[in-house]
């Protein structure tokens, strides 16, 4: 049976380095610091892990206002031997938990055009599509477009 954990400290952050080595392998390592973890354990083996962290969209009108914080569903992956099982949804549900449980509202992430299986995940949990404007986008600096953007009210 799978059991979700919060993760931190230097035995969560090498196991979640080994699973994101496995799942990402082309992709920058992961960044620790002002993001949130929670590792999914069958028994005593890591089976998956994710990340969110507060984000604040850019307020290009009035840079001194603070804007209101998102959620962002920052980091997520099952590792091989252990997809199909629906996973990555409860990973985006219990991390909506934990936003809403410091008051944030609204939770955001982004996607691979041609990631379907996250895609469906975030779909059957209640996200929608849209448009990021250079404000709003997720995905770093001139990337913009390049990434599908998703939001749900918490
Ligand atoms: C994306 C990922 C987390 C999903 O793992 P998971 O929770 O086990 O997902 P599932 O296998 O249950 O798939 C979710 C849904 O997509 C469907 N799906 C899976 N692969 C698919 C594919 N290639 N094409 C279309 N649909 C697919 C499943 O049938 C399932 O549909 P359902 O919800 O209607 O049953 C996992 O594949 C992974 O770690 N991938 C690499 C890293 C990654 O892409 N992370 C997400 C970054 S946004």
């Amino acid at each position: 049976m799978i059991k979700f954990l919060p993760a931190s400290g230097i035995e969560a952050e090498k196991w979640i380095r080994w699973m994101d080595g496995e799942v990402f392998p082309n992709d920058k390592p992961v960044t620790f610091i002002g993001s949130y973890w929670f590792i999914g354990w069958e028994g005593k083996q890591p089976a998956c892990y994710a990340a969110w962290r507060p984000h604040y969209p850019t307020n290009t009108l009035s840079p001194l206002h603070i804007t209101s914080a998102q959620g962002f569903q920052y980091r997520a992956g099952v590792l091989p031997a252990y997809r199909s099982r629906g996973y990555q949804k409860k990973l985006l549900a219990i991390r909506e938990r934990a936003m809403l449980a410091v008051g944030i509202k609204e939770a955001v992430t982004y996607t691979d055009p041609q990631s379907a299986a996250s895609m469906r995940s975030l779909i059957a949990c209640g996200y929608m599509p849209f448009v990021p404007t250079k404000e709003t986008n997720l995905s770093g600096e001139g990337r913009a477009g390049l990434f599908v953007h998703w939001r749900k009210a918490l």
